[in-house]
């Protein structure tokens, strides 16, 4: 197979002198390949461009959508509901209800006449139900010796790292509704 095509200074077509220099054979993948490799360079950076230009129009047009997402988007709201009558526990009681949804368990105390509080059920540490110490006047968990404050979920001892999402309470004539949650920061 041959690989190299004569020129014409070669096969004396173009008049050169003998003393004339032998110019270099072309090889012959040119004829097949007929893209020079400048404008080929060219065509790769203007492809690259392209692509850098469409990636940023990409990125810039999906962060615009999360800035506007968030602008509009708004928590789904806690449904409103009723968990217990006023009378429906003594002093110093407690009753298990489920808030917001029907397996997330909570904890309503109530601590004083008029006074009542709710808290998740489930230790902020490993998930174990706290209960009512009454004595004590306090939330423990009984998995590791948590103890939370039933002022405020706070955390008195042990290795729970956070309060207990409190249950926001609204007395209606003698019903007790939930309103919502409220997550407590890390101490
Ligand atoms: S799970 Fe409650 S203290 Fe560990």
């Amino acid at each position: 197979m041959k690989l190299f095509k004569l020129t014409s200074t070669e096969n004396g077509a173009g008049g050169a002198g003998l003393n004339s220099r032998p110019s270099q054979p072309e090889p012959l993948w040119r004829d097949e390949f007929s893209i020079f490799s400048t404008d080929e360079k060219y065509v790769y950076r203007r492809q690259f461009t392209k692509f850098l230009v469409l990636t940023s129009f990409g990125m810039f047009a999906g962060n615009l959508w999360i800035l506007v997402r968030s602008w509009f988007y708004k928590e789904p709201p806690y449904p409103l509901r009723a968990v217990a009558r006023t009378d429906e526990i003594p002093v110093g009681g407690v009753k298990i209800f489920q808030y917001p949804g029907e397996h997330d368990n909570c904890i309503l105390v109530r601590t004083g006449q008029d006074e009542y509080v709710a808290y998740s059920q489930k230790c902020t540490h490993l998930s174990c139900a706290v209960y009512y110490a009454r004595e004590a006047n306090r939330l423990e968990c009984p998995c590791h010796e948590g103890y939370f404050s039933i002022r405020d979920g706070s955390v008195l001892q042990g290795p729970p790292p956070r309060p207990l999402p409190r249950v926001v309470l609204d007395r209606r004539g003698d019903e007790l509704i939930a309103t919502g949650m409220e997550m407590q920061p890390e101490a």
